[in-house]
């Protein structure tokens, strides 16, 4: 079968189209015939390598979501699932591939109404989305901030924050073209990456930044949901309320810097609380249970799909390049 294999850790070049024999289920697997795979923010950062010491090593098969039909399960595993369209996270890597083996407990089948491209957009960020925000202990009424908000956890999460009964949902993205798409999908404000200044759009057509005007966005929020992390996380825990939460779902661009703990402490009449969240931490039945909900909600019309592009699986590195350029809004989706 065609697979997509990190040769050489680094760019997107380092991505090869290779021959593979298709995976054989073990127990409790099931194999599936590849329609759509999702193309995370996390293969780019295994592609690039910087995720090595966690075991990633140069000839892994990248890609963890993907959807399509059983066509063959492992021993002792339930014979019923043979020609279901499911959607499968495939574990550390993997679903770059026409073929990809999942663990029957990671698998969700297919509502009809909801394509595979669609699913591969939510699977993942869904539960993430769903997830960080019981992490934060969002509840009605409270203002959320969702940083990094154009990537598929960020919309979901603009999403399911809004249909939550937050007060203000504000997001960051680099344009106010995409606020326009966060707008619609929940968005109450839209703010550049630092937080402080409006993408508002233009009467012209265009769009200017400005930090007041009509429905100026809130000085400070309940939650916020970080996708990015990195050197920004002591600024952005200034823009918290007493009793403030801030939950790193993502580290888009490295991990919060050592003053992390100083910033806490410096606010400490403000009890804020800082906190990672890896949906690893949820019990499988939970992620299936949300899932599979947000499947039929997707198939409703009720959750918003955002795909970017679909492309061939032979131009994963054109995807990458996408995603390297920052050029993606929702989901890129590779199709076999
Ligand atoms: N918690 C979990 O269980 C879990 C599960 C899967 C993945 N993840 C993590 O989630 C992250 C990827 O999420 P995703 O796929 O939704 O995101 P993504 O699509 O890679 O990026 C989301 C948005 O972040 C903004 N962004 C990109 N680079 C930035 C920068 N240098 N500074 C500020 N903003 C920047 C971009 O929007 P604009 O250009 O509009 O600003 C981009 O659309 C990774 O860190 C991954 O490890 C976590």
């Amino acid at each position: 079968m065609k697979a997509v294999a990190i040769k050489t850790f680094g760019g997107p070049e380092g991505l090869s189209v290779v021959e593979l024999p298709a995976p054989e289920p073990g127990s409790g697997q099931v194999r599936i015939a590849v329609e759509a795979i999702g193309v995370g923010g996390v293969d780019a950062l295994i592609r690039s390598g910087s995720l090595s010491a966690w075991g990633f090593r140069e000839g892994l098969v990248p890609g963890s979501e993907v959807a399509g039909t059983v066509v063959a399960v492992g021993p002792d595993t339930d014979r019923t699932w043979i020609g279901q369209r499911v959607w499968a996270f495939t574990g550390l890597g993997g679903g770059y591939a026409e073929q990809a083996t999942a663990a029957v407990e990671d698998v969700v089948p297919l509502p009809p109404g909801l394509s595979a491209a669609g699913s591969v957009t939510l699977g993942s960020s869904g539960v993430v989305a769903h997830f960080g925000l019981a992490h934060a202990h969002f509840r009605p009424g409270e203002s959320v901030l969702v940083r990094g908000a154009a990537g598929s956890i960020g919309i979901l999460t603009v999403h399911l924050a809004a249909q939550g009964g937050a007060s203000a949902v504000a997001v960051t993205t680099s344009s106010a073209e995409r606020g326009e798409l966060l707008r619609k999908v929940g968005a109450t404000h839209v703010l550049d990456r630092s937080g402080r200044a409006t993408h508002a759009p233009d009467r012209s057509g265009g769009a200017r930044s400005t930090t007041s005007g009509a429905g100026a966005a809130p000085s400070a929020y309940d939650v916020i949901i970080d996708v990015v992390a990195g050197p920004d996380v002591p600024s952005f825990l200034g823009m918290l309320r007493p009793n403030g939460r801030l939950v790193a779902v993502g580290a888009i661009t490295g991990p919060p810097p050592a003053e992390l703990g100083t910033a806490l402490m410096a606010n400490f009449r403000k009890s804020l609380s800082f906190a990672t969240f890896s949906a690893d931490t949820v019990p499988p039945a939970d992620r299936r249970t949300v899932r599979a909900e947000q499947f039929a909600a997707a198939a409703d019309g009720q959750l918003p799909i955002v795909i970017h592009e679909q492309l061939p699986l032979d131009d994963a590195v054109l995807a990458h390049r996408k995603l390297q350029a920052g050029e993606v809004l929702g989901r890129i989706v590779l199709v076999p």
